[in-house]
């Protein structure tokens, strides 16, 4: 292909020699991020190191990336520090596995998701919580804090044990959060140092530690396997994994595959419910008008009892509430791919082997979809409002054929617990506590959310 605009890159800010960018990436991603896409608009270039980045905020170079050309842009990076510390605890899972492998797992996963599918596991969802909110009552009646954070990372945990594999992981949910969240920052670390070839070596002691994430988290995840054996197949996903059997060969999936898949769906299935749920308390507790209209909405269509599937399309504001939520906190922070073969966008050219970025948290800022982007107004997506906007201004759970599996399962999720615990407790936040974003592979807060429960109606579960 031949060279568009001469060789040169788009605007965006030049860095130092050798590093590019990486201190203002390090220092502070989101802060970077939304300045950048301030100051130099809809296609920029940087480089972290001698890696070569470009970040789009377009919504028609969104879906040329993601949708329309996909198949030039690859999940996987072509950088070996990066690949060699998601390797060992992602494997080959779908989150991040390419080609024939990725095709074939996602036809047998994806089925497990469909909507008549999930409606059916609503009451697994709806258990763990009613169990929750028992525990919550003696803490209210003691007037005692709480992170919600964490209860919401615990709750989620178990729900995905539950729900995608039939095993109740929660025994295992403290070990394998703080696993995570362990594990995430050594991540984070890393990326962060993407691109430089400086001899930056993985110190022994976080090598260690890192290895330690992996080990706890590989045995949860095999005690997932094995018990599930113990209680034989059902109808959830984890069965029909177990009980697939590929077209040509018949053969099944391997025990290091299936370890893989059930780590990665275990991981994508908590680390993204539990901070959203975080934030919904957080955002719900410093915004009593949009609290009262969500209670008055629960009262009306529930009247206190636990809410069902059925009852999902009679709730509509708690659904705005999520969406609104997943605008400014969105999880899936940021997606990449790495470019396959010379590509065009915005009249310039994308050289092969450059890393695309888009960011759903800085598409949810931009003055030009959103009035007032800082503010929290689930009115946003009213359906109104939302006709009114370009369809890929807004993509928590991204586009095109590797969008978010459990998209639908998770929307389900959480307008279940929201549902749920609104009827039941209004948490208040502890006043002077630090709300800060922690930024991971997706936005923990930092410092978690201390609140005190205060119980709204007994009957309400
Ligand atoms: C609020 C909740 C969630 C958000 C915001 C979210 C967001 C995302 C995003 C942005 C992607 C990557 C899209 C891309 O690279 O183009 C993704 C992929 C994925 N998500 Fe989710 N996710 C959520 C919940 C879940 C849940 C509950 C599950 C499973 C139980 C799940 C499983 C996956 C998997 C397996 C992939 C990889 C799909 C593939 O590459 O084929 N996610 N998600």
């Amino acid at each position: 292909m031949p060279r568009i605009n001469n060789g040169k890159y788009p605007p965006g800010p030049l860095g130092l020699p050798f590093i590019g960018v990486l201190l203002r990436v390090w220092r502070d991603p989101l802060h970077f991020f939304v300045d950048v896409y301030r100051k130099y608009g809809e296609l920029i270039h940087f480089k972290i190191g001698p890696q070569h980045i470009y970040f789009i905020n377009h919504p028609d170079s969104i879906k040329h990336v993601l949708q329309d050309n996909h198949s030039n842009y690859r999940r996987r990076t072509s950088d070996r520090k990066f690949e060699s510390i998601l390797g060992p605890i992602l494997g080959q899972g779908l989150l991040v596995s390419e080609g024939e492998l990725w095709r074939r797992q996602r036809r047998l996963i994806q089925p497990a998701f469909h909507p008549q599918r999930i409606a059916s596991l609503s009451s697994k969802i709806t258990t763990p919580t009613i169990a929750m909110l028992e525990s919550w009552r003696a803490i209210a009646g003691r007037g005692e804090q709480i992170d919600i954070a964490e209860e919401m990372m615990h709750l989620s945990l178990r729900i995905v044990g539950q729900t995608l594999f039939n095993v109740d992981i929660s025994d295992d949910k403290e070990a394998i959060n703080r696993a995570m969240g362990i594990g995430l920052e050594i991540f984070n670390r890393h990326v962060q140092r993407m691109g430089i070839r400086l001899p930056l070596r993985f110190p022994s002691s976080e090598k260690r530690r890192y290895q330690q994430v992996h080990q706890t988290l590989d045995k949860a995840v095999y005690r997932i396997i094995a018990e599930h054996r113990r209680h034989g197949p059902t109808n959830d996903l984890l069965s029909s994994l177990m009980q697939a059997r590929d077209k040509e060969t018949g053969e099944g999936i391997g025990e290091r595959q299936l370890r893989d898949e059930v780590m990665n769906l275990m991981i994508a299935g908590y680390e993204t419910i539990g901070p959203t749920l975080a934030w919904i308390w957080y955002l719900l507790a410093s915004h009593p008008d949009v609290e009262r209209r969500l209670h008055a909405e629960l009262a009306s269509v529930l009247g206190g009892r636990v809410p069902t599937f059925d009852d999902l399309p009679n709730l509509p504001y708690t659904r705005m509430v999520i969406e609104e939520t997943l605008r400014l906190y969105s999880p899936g922070w940021f997606i990449f791919r790495t470019v396959v073969r010379d590509d065009e966008i915005g009249g310039y050219t994308i050289p092969a082997k450059s890393i695309v970025l888009i960011s759903p948290y800085v598409l949810g800022r931009q003055n030009v979809y959103w009035e007032n982007p800082e503010r929290f107004n689930p009115e946003r997506f009213s359906p109104s409002q939302t006709a009114e906007r370009p369809r890929f201004a807004y993509i928590p759970f991204g586009i095109g054929p590797r969008a978010c599996v459990g998209a639908s399962f998770a929307l389900m999720e959480l307008q279940l617990i929201l549902a749920q615990v609104g009827q039941a407790f209004r948490p208040k936040l502890v006043a002077g506590h630090p709300i800060e974003i922690q930024t991971l592979f997706t936005l923990r807060p930092r410092h978690g959310i201390l609140v005190t429960l205060h119980e709204r109606h007994r009957k309400a579960a």
